[in-house]
């Protein structure tokens, strides 16, 4: 009895520290999501899908899964999903990458998008080095498109089916799909493309079919042939949902003139009864001073803003999200800090800006 007392005396004050600490650690957090909600939040009360594309290396480490599965409602393999990685050589697929992403997107209730069938890049020696004819190459893309969608119906709903098919004067960009050999389709202008997304739509008829390219934001040569290409497919019924705007950008974007430009550009795109995206969002900087970050954040605002005053436009996706892992800095040399969150994971002006106009 006496023992039990004298514990209850020792104890006492220590039970009263922990709940103390517990509930200002407890305050302290509601107080901070009450403040500022995150930026899945803001998007889907806007009914639109906040996104970053991901790796799947990154995915253990902490403060890189907490924001990606907190703060995005849709996740991209930034890379997994390309020819290279899931289709090294002809008689094997490896899904491992894109599975784990897919796992990390279903855990955290997000949606994933397909990042890309036909694309000139990443390609595995076996295709790039250019010993298929076109009739074997033709039955090596039938059969991935076929291979990867069906691996992933259900799981992934929107696909990039190509990728950057044109060059920037508007001409058909030369590769191995279209015209070197090609599958069958040379000098034949888009017919490669259509049948791909033809291919595509058999693999797997839920998911929505996109073509995705840079360049093609604003009214100019590009845009135009895609523009030309889309009309033609809609008009023609072959199977082609929604086209995608990387929105790779540099300081310079900001002007009225490329804002007014993306909006007539966005217009013509939502009146062919397309869905549009912005898929590859990143404002690269040549420094990070106060005054770059803040032109960078109005950037952010200012594109999310066009994304949110075109009904047709349903995602606005970042390319990466922590400026620790982009890949700017490689292909962009003397550029970087082009992401929402700093090298620390600190959220820079840019997240405040995206946050902001989505509210
Ligand atoms: C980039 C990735 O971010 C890099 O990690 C990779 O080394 C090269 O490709 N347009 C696209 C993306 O469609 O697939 C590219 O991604 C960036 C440009």
């Amino acid at each position: 009895m006496i023992q039990s007392s004298t514990r209850m005396v020792y104890l006492a004050p220590a039970i009263a520290l922990v709940i103390l600490v517990s509930t200002l650690f407890s305050c302290g957090r509601t107080f901070h999501t009450a403040r500022r909600p995150a930026l899945r939040v803001e998007a889907a009360n806007r009914n639109i899908l906040v996104g970053a594309a991901a790796r799947s290396a990154y995915l253990s480490e902490h403060s890189y899964a907490k924001i990606l599965g907190a703060e995005f409602n849709q996740l991209e393999p930034e890379n997994e999903l390309k020819f290279a990685i899931i289709h090294p050589s002809q008689n094997l697929f490896d899904f491992r990458g894109g599975d784990d992403l897919v796992a990390f997107g279903q855990a955290h209730n997000m949606k994933v998008r397909g990042h890309t069938l036909v694309w000139h890049r990443q390609l595995p020696p076996w295709i790039a080095t250019g010993k298929l004819t076109s009739s074997q190459l033709k039955d090596v893309l039938k059969d991935h498109i076929a291979r990867v969608m069906s691996h992933y119906a259900g799981k992934i709903y929107a696909w990039d089916v190509v990728n950057e098919a044109f060059n920037d004067d508007g001409t058909l960009r030369s590769t191995v799909w279209y015209d070197q050999p090609g599958t069958g389709h040379r000098q034949e202008g888009t017919a490669y493309i259509e049948e791909a997304l033809r291919w595509a739509r058999d693999a797997d008829p839920q998911a929505k079919l996109f073509y995705n390219d840079y360049g093609a934001e604003q009214i100019n040569p590009k845009s135009d042939a895609i523009y030309k290409m889309a009309k033609d497919f809609k008009e023609r019924g072959v199977a082609l949902d929604g086209v995608g705007f990387q929105f790779h950008e540099s300081a310079s974007f900001d002007n009225p003139r490329s804002l007014a430009s993306v909006r007539e550009n966005f217009r013509r795109f939502a009146a062919l009864g397309l869905e549009l995206q912005v898929t590859e969002l990143d404002v690269r900087l040549t420094d990070a001073t106060p005054e770059s970050l803040k032109k960078q954040a109005k950037i952010y605002s200012e594109i999310t803003n066009l994304c949110l005053t075109q009904p047709a436009c349903t995602a606005i996706q970042t390319w990466g999200f922590t400026d620790k892992h982009s890949w700017i800095p490689y292909f962009f040399p003397g550029t970087g800090w082009a992401l929402l969150w700093n090298s620390d994971y600190r959220e820079k002006p840019a997240y405040q800006a995206l946050s902001e106009t989505l509210r």
